[in-house]
């Protein structure tokens, strides 16, 4: 048997990690400024990280969600604090797509409506209804394809409302993120995010923030939606959750009352992942990475941006896109093989920063040096 060959890869093979460096089977040394894709939160193999996973291992790995699971109720209390969000209820899943699909699907049990409004550029994930609401046709097959899902495009009001106007009695949900990942860093502008707000509540529609690629603590607030000043009813996470181990969240406002048999998985919120899940939280909050986020990320790209040939930089805190000018298309494969740092990558021509938030000062540093070399050859 061989695998499914469905990712294009680099040409390294990676064989051990700590913080934010990784080291090849030869035993060079990269900094890692993508963290396996906005994943690596705190660190690759932080010792808190692997002790509360070992000892979790060593008590209990894996029962289901037909026994009571204290480890999922340590974790949602320090998550309701460092979020901000103690009157929220959690639903524990497995990725970032089964936790849009939640969502969704919640939304839809609440209003009894069928129609989702996403927007251009959108990437919510691979499965049935988030593919659907992905801006991609590509990756899209015909039984995913579907009515349902209205898009419109980001940040435009009038749109917004013409939509809404038009279809309002229909729209179960607006999905939404903060800054669009996979579309290139593109942030939805606060107005936006209120004119969201306000027509979901007009119209009685859900407000679902997709915080899985932007969210947890990336921008230096724990959901860069709420840099707008208004609550979503559903956030959905996944990603730097749990640093590498698979884990999603449905982050559920108090107006939802849930019913047995609602929603449901085998894995999710195993105790596995939730000691995952803890220790990060855990870390989070005693190295305080949300602030190191932000200052890192402004650090960043305060320097990036002193050159001024570049046409666009983009994000907040540690998710950050650099728009490169054309002529410098292969700059990613230098800075891989030359400077031995990886980014990551979004079309047409965009450098995407996605490191650990426990990324330092030194390591920011280095990251700029071998920019600008690999920028200058
Ligand atoms: C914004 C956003 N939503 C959803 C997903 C899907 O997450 P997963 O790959 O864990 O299913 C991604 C993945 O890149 C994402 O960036």
């Amino acid at each position: 048997m061989k695998l499914f060959d469905v990712y294009p890869l680099q040409p390294v093979t990676i064989a051990q990690a700590k913080g934010a460096w990784v080291w090849d089977e030869q035993g060079n040394k990269y900094l890692d400024m993508y963290g396996g894709h906005a994943v690596i939160s705190v660190g690759h193999t932080h010792p808190h990280y692997v002790k509360r996973l070992t000892e979790q291992l060593g008590k209990i790995g894996f029962y289901s969600n037909s026994v009571h699971l204290g480890i999922q109720e340590d974790l949602t209390e320090i998550l309701g604090r460092i979020s901000g969000k103690p009157h929220f209820q959690l639903f524990l899943c497995n990725s970032g797509a089964e936790a849009n699909e939640n969502a969704l699907k919640l939304a839809s049990f609440h209003t009894g409506r069928k129609k989702i409004l996403a927007f251009r550029n959108a990437f919510h994930g691979r499965t049935s209804l988030v593919v659907a609401a992905t801006d991609n046709p590509k990756i899209a097959a015909p039984v995913n394809q579907t009515d349902h899902v209205i898009f419109a495009p980001f940040n435009d009001e009038a749109v917004l409302d013409a939509v809404f106007s038009e279809q309002g009695e229909e729209i179960a949900a607006v999905i939404v993120e903060g800054i669009q990942g996979v579309g290139g860093i593109h942030e939805a502008s606060v107005s936006f995010l209120k004119k969201i707000r306000s027509l979901c509540d007009a119209w009685g529609a859900v407000y679902i923030a997709d915080g899985i690629q932007c969210g947890y603590g990336r921008t230096g607030k724990f959901f860069s939606h709420d840099y707008s000043g208004t609550e979503a009813d559903i956030y959905t996470t996944a990603k730097g959750m749990g640093n590498g181990f698979p884990i999603g969240g449905v982050w559920i406002g108090p107006k939802f009352t849930p019913w047995h048999g609602m929603l449901g998985t085998t894995f999710g919120g195993n105790p596995l992942a939730c000691a995952a899940a803890l220790a990060v939280a855990e870390v989070m909050e005693a190295e305080s990475l949300m602030t190191n986020s932000s200052e890192m990320g402004s650090y960043l790209t305060d320097r990036l941006k002193t050159r001024t040939e570049i046409p666009e930089i983009r994000g907040r805190g540690l998710m950050i896109g650099i728009d490169l000018p054309a002529d410098k298309a292969g700059l990613r494969k230098k800075l891989l093989h030359e400077g031995r740092v990886f980014t990551g990558e979004a079309k047409p021509n965009v450098v995407r920063l996605l490191p650990s938030l426990a990324l330092t000062r030194a390591e920011a540093d280095h990251f700029l040096e071998k920019f600008h070399e690999a920028y200058q050859s």
